[in-house]
């Protein structure tokens, strides 16, 4: 009975230990990180994000609901984070990578500067990047194609420099990709411009809007620039030409007409009697 009594309550405890440990292990170290170092990148001018506040990062979700505004939990992991439209300044953490439930990141529509870091590749369960309209720099890193599940990658409206990495076109769930409005330049890989079989295909719209980018599916527009030149080029030229041209004839002519009359005038001359 004593012994039989000693498990039970062993058991008990055993089960009550694993249910607190459900609801207060929600708490996971690496969100947690994630948090602290996204919030302290992150600058709130207009104080939007009020409930970001340090002591609610260790416990942001109890199960499926957050504390934080912006995110939103599956089974006590952060698996959204949409931060869209609040006037947000500064660069975006690295640490970020550390939420590594994330399935969609929107930080789309603020002031951000500074690079996207290339950590976001350690996101493997990320299916949407939406950090569009905003004022990041730097490259796009070719690491995110790492990020075997992403289907959305917006960078719209932002000062993003450099080529466009071929390897997104790897992406085969890729079903948005919009880049316009940067500064990107080169060529538009074949792997996204000139994508083939099942793969969605985008159209000149995700693309323009980049001075110094070119090629399929954007117009020809590129060279036509070289080719007014040329027009001119080859429009003075051959105006210069046929001026040329015509005074050499007209000359020609002239002279022509000069030795014809000379010799009707020497054939006058010599038809004419000598008295
Ligand atoms: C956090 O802020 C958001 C937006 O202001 C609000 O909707 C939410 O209820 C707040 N959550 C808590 C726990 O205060
Ligand atoms: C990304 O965010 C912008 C601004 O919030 C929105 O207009 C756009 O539709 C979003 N992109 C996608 C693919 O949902
Ligand atoms: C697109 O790819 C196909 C074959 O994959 C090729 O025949 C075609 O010329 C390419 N188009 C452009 C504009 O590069
Ligand atoms: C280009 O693609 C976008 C997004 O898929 C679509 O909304 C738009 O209508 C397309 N434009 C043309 C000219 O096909």
């Amino acid at each position: 009975m004593v012994v039989g009594g000693g498990i039970w309550r062993r058991v008990l405890v055993v089960f009550v230990v694993c249910a607190a440990g459900m609801e207060m292990g929600a708490a996971d170290p690496n969100d947690e990180q994630c948090l602290t170092h996204l919030s302290a990148s992150l600058e709130d001018p207009m104080r939007n994000l009020q409930n970001w506040t340090r002591d609610r990062f260790a416990n942001p979700c109890q199960g499926f609901t957050s504390y934080l505004q912006g995110a939103t939990c599956n089974n006590g992991r952060i698996y959204k984070l949409s931060l869209n439209n609040l006037s947000l300044r500064g660069s975006i953490s690295p640490f970020l990578s550390n939420c590594t439930n994330l399935q969609a990141l929107d930080l789309s529509s603020n002031a951000l500067s500074g690079p996207i870091p290339p950590e976001l590749q350690f996101l493997v369960n990320l299916a949407v990047l939406n950090l569009s309209d905003n004022a990041l720099s730097g490259s796009i890193p070719q690491q995110l194609a790492l990020c075997a599940y992403l289907n959305v990658i917006d960078l719209h409206d932002n000062q993003l420099s450099g080529l466009i990495p071929p390897q997104l076109g790897l992406l085969v769930r890729l079903s948005v990709f919009d880049v316009s409005n940067n500064r990107l330049s080169g060529p538009i890989p074949a792997s996204l411009g000139n994508r083939s079989g099942n793969l969605r295909q985008f159209n000149a719209s995700s693309y323009e809007g980049n001075k110094d980018l070119y090629g399929y599916p954007l117009p020809y527009k590129k060279n036509n620039g070289l080719s007014i030149l040329a027009i001119v080029g080859i429009g003075l030229g051959s105006g210069f030409l046929s001026l040329v041209l015509s005074f050499t004839a007209v000359c020609m002519w002239l002279r022509a007409t000069e030795q014809k009359m000379a010799a009707e005038e020497g054939k006058i001359g010599h038809l004419m009697p000598d008295y």
